[in-house]
């Protein structure tokens, strides 16, 4: 790739006839965002996926000593990075999965909504270059306020006539993540056995955990209920302050993110029964995007799944959560449209 070996002339490495190739059967994976505080992490642990054969690391700053630091890892995947805008269709081209983690993160005090004028860009100028060089690509989008950020990916892909809703889906993975964390820390129960469906969407009361759900089936007192409900919409708050200023969630999110691409692999290789939850375009309400469970498959999303039963509780935080959510993907179809 002739990008790479600018990098390598550009760092002083002695240049070699590089025959390294992807492995036969394995994903080309774009990771946009790269060198940050998610993307890094997010990079070493896709480099350590055996199902990824290729993994692609674009920037705006950094990359290239990411992409030398991760490409000492003696595992499978050949990575190959890309810096700044002149190489982001370089590092988009045959790329089956797209993760991105570009954009500015919260401080204290903000909401995932201060950062929609600075983040809602980004994702635009990425996604027209996805449109144009990997417009098949399944597209993981982690920037915030995920609410807005995926209704204007939404909008870029039907302005450039490449849309398929079952390949584009906001990750709020960390709130499952996080609600069989503290769930389990509650019930006195392995984290790893607990399996929380939270809906909605991805901020404050848009994240709504499904208790009444909760495999194994528990039983919450009112306590319990509100609590754990306030935690799990808060988790990402919580990140922050302790933070102190210093970002929000990078190391549970990168996990996080790495959990939800390698589903969506495994979608792709044709395995069954693969089941997560995400923000996708459905019909499961009255909104046009919401999120929920869905199943994932060789093409995308196979089929969204219904909320199933409701509880009183639940029923209350999801009509707040609808209010809201509908403003923040109204906001992001306008930023397009306007
Ligand atoms: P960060 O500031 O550490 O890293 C962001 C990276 O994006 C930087 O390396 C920056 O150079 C890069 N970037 C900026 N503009 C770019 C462009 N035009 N093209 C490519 N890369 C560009 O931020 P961090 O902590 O990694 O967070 C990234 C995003 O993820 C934020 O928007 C944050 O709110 C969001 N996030 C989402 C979560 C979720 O659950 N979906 C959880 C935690 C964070």
């Amino acid at each position: 790739n002739p990008n790479y070996l600018k990098m390598e002339e550009t760092s002083g490495l002695q240049q070699v006839n590089c025959r390294a190739k992807g492995g036969a059967s394995g994903f080309k994976v774009a990771i946009l965002g790269a060198a940050g505080g998610i993307g890094q992490p997010l990079a070493m642990l896709m480099k350590m996926n055996p199902l990824v054969s290729v993994l692609h690391l674009y920037d705006v700053v950094n990359s290239p000593g990411v992409t030398a630091d991760i490409s000492h890892m003696d595992t499978g995947a050949v990575v190959r990075g890309f810096l700044g805008q002149s190489q982001l269709e370089d590092a988009l081209v045959g790329m089956d999965l797209v993760i991105i983690p570009a954009g500015v993160p919260r401080k204290p005090g903000m909401t995932r909504d201060d950062l929609f004028n600075i983040n809602a860009g980004i994702v635009k100028t990425l996604c027209e270059g996805i449109a144009k060089c990997c417009p098949n690509a399944i597209v993981n989008l982690i920037s915030n306020p995920v609410n807005s950020t995926v209704p204007i990916a939404a909008e870029v892909f039907k302005k450039a006539g490449t849309y398929d809703p079952k390949r584009l889906l906001g990750v709020t993975m960390l709130d499952v993540v996080r609600a069989n964390t503290f769930v389990a820390e509650v019930m006195g129960l392995d984290p790893r056995e607990v399996d929380v469906p939270v809906v909605g969407g991805h901020a404050g009361v848009t994240i709504l955990p499904l208790l009444s759900q909760v495999k194994p089936p528990c039983s919450f007192t009112p306590e319990e209920t509100d609590y754990l409900t306030s935690r799990i919409q808060n988790g990402g708050t919580e990140v922050v302050e302790a933070k102190a200023g210093a970002g929000s969630a990078t190391l549970s999110m990168a996990y996080a993110a790495v959990k939800f691409a390698d589903a969506c692999l495994r979608g792709l290789r044709g395995d069954a029964g693969v089941v997560q939850c995400a923000f996708v375009a459905s019909q499961v309400t009255e909104l046009p995007f919401f999120a929920s469970k869905v199943r994932l498959g060789r093409t995308g999303i196979d089929e969204i799944y219904p909320l199933g039963p409701l509880n009183e509780y639940e029923r209350v935080g999801l009509e707040k959560a609808k209010k809201e959510l509908a403003e923040s993907i109204q906001k992001g179809v306008s930023f397009i449209k306007k």
